[in-house]
């Protein structure tokens, strides 16, 4: 298999971010060999890494996928990636998934598309997973990206209280509001899971793994967004060039 048959049959972009998040995802694809067991991310940048995977599937790649989310797996389904459910592989090899934001201690923000349950479950079930991200997710202080909260339907509203409660709590007061399907709809945003989201905006998150186990220890919260110890590396676009952190 030639590397230019599969890449001559991507498609490419125009946008220069958009041309950036190819490049961070196609780098990210060089570490994926035949015999893998892959989590697949969520989101604008893993979709060009699942149409990369694909393509080289379709030239002879063996690997098994986990998809984070019902747009991901109906985009390798149409790839015929092969895919497998969690529990039955266990353990996998490496997941590959964007981020909303990013420091550079590989701590990240993650669910401004609405997966990130499933993209926790997956991150945490794999032995190393790779951030793709155009360079501005970058940031000193993780917070200027509201905060997602996933929730339980029910009495969420006191849900968003206790959550409220919590961020003053650790020193992170902001607004919460339930996050709605389209921007500025009535109706809110139901997850792959059947639930809802709180984002928080918080402009700075301060007392970061204290806020990370308060917010777990409410009742009704499902999962947040701070994804704390599982990035093992990242791959960042800019207009200079790929910047690496962590061991890819
Ligand atoms: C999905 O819920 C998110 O965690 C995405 O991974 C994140 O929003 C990054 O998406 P983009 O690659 O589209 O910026």
């Amino acid at each position: 298999m030639s590397d230019s048959n599969w890449q001559a049959r991507l498609l490419a972009p125009t946008d220069p971010v958009e041309v950036m998040k190819q490049k961070a995802a196609l780098r990210a694809l060089e570490q994926v060999s035949s015999g893998m067991k892959l989590g697949l991310g969520t989101g604008s940048t893993a979709r060009y890494f699942v149409d990369g995977l694909g393509a080289k599937v379709a030239d002879g790649l063996q690997v098994i996928c986990v998809p984070t989310s019902e747009a991901t797996r109906a985009q390798a389904e149409s790839l015929n990636i092969p895919l497998a459910e969690l529990g039955d592989l266990q353990r996998l090899d490496l997941t590959v998934d964007g981020a909303d934001e990013m420091d550079a201690q590989l701590r990240l923000v993650k669910g401004g598309g609405g997966a990130l349950l499933r993209e926790k479950i997956v991150a945490a079930a794999s032995d190393a997973m790779i951030v793709i991200a155009d360079d501005s997710k970058l940031v000193e202080n993780l917070g200027a990206f509201a905060l997602p909260v996933e929730v339980n339907m029910f009495a969420h509203q006191a849900t968003a209280q206790a959550i409220a409660d919590v961020l003053r709590q650790t020193g992170n007061a902001g607004e919460v509001s339930l996050r709605a399907a389209l921007p500025g709809g009535a109706e809110a945003f139901v997850t792959d899971g059947g639930h809802y989201i709180y984002d928080c905006h918080l402009r700075q998150i301060n007392n970061i793994e204290q806020l990370a186990a308060a917010l777990l220890a409410v009742p009704g919260v499902v999962e947040h967004g701070l994804f704390l110890g599982y990035a093992t590396a990242a791959v960042l676009a800019g207009s200079d060039g790929l910047q690496e952190v962590g061991k890819l």
